[in-house]
């Protein structure tokens, strides 16, 4: 029931980016010109949460553009999310620079958390017209086929993802671990949608993506993928992921704990950075 709500917010979301993609949009900068957000983010937003709150009155959303600017307030909603019943995290749309700019690359994100624990986690492509979905305990899927982490233990082999946040200690971080991990491994991907590379990491398409200087809407729902499709999702100590968790190694497990040992060392101080 909560997985259907889901789904259907996300498609309807989704028709509404399609029609808007390469049309007249209207951007603002949010913390800075690395920031950015536009009306179809805000629209899109703004559709999913009169749906999502229509079906369920009494259930908690938290939306990244309503979010923006009261950081006291989203830090207190995550740490009072082990008590809330239904938080819903969404994402309106995750690579707005790839959407403004024309890029392929964007999609809707949208999770619940039951008192802390993701439980629906539904990502969906516009363009492609592909929607990526799990649920706690049921497995992870692509449209009507069940998807899984690849199985590769052989760095070399493998295709890893990472992305850009707006602050600049987490790019400095990113930097530094595309100048280690970039010898290692077949090649490096920043499609500059995080919840996209989640599904990629879920569907087998890439080994393990990793950032530092996320915001919950980018990874909620592509974490419980990741984790229904045997995958592992930690921070960069090491502890199995959590709501308030900036910096994400999401991986298929196989090369967790490698690829950990070099990220560890270089995670910018959590409370420097940019929350949104
Ligand atoms: C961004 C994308 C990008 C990631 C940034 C996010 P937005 O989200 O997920 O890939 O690198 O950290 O902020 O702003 O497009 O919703
Ligand atoms: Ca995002
Ligand atoms: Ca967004």
């Amino acid at each position: 029931m909560f997985l259907e709500t889901a789904k259907h917010a996300a498609r309807e979301a989704g028709k509404l980016i399609r029609s808007r993609f390469e049309a007249d949009i209207t951007t603002e900068e949010k913390s800075s010109s690395f920031d950015i957000v536009t009306d179809v983010d805000r629209a899109s937003e703004k559709l999913i949460k009169d749906y999502i709150m229509a079906s369920y009155p009494d259930h908690s959303f938290l939306g990244e553009e309503e979010s923006y600017g009261d950081e006291s307030a989203l830090h207190s909603t995550l740490e009072s999310a082990s008590k809330q019943p239904y938080l819903w995290i969404v994402d309106p749309i995750d690579g707005t620079s790839n959407f403004v700019h024309g890029l392929p690359g964007f999609c809707v994100s949208i999770a619940l958390a039951c008192y802390g624990v993701l439980t629906v986690g539904v990502i969906y492509d516009p363009l492609r017209d592909i929607l990526y979905w799990a649920e706690d305990g049921k497995g992870a899927w692509c449209g009507e086929k069940p998807i899984s982490v690849s199985s590769n233990a052989n760095i070399a082999e493998c295709i890893l993802s990472t992305g850009f946040s707006s602050d600049l200690r987490a790019r400095r971080a990113v930097l530094a671990s595309i100048q280690v991990l970039g010898e290692q491994c077949r090649t490096i991907r920043s499609f500059g949608s995080a919840a996209l590379h989640l599904a990629y990491v879920a569907s087998g398409k890439i080994a393990a993506h990793w950032q530092y200087g996320l915001s919950v809407w980018d990874i909620a729902a592509g974490v419980l993928l990741v984790q229904e499709a045997g995958g592992k999702v930690s921070n960069m100590s090491g502890k199995a992921y959590c709501l308030t968790d900036k910096d994400v190694l999401a991986s298929n497990t196989e090369q967790h704990s490698a690829l950990l040992a070099h990220l560890q060392p270089l995670a910018p101080q959590p409370s420097k950075v940019n929350p949104f």
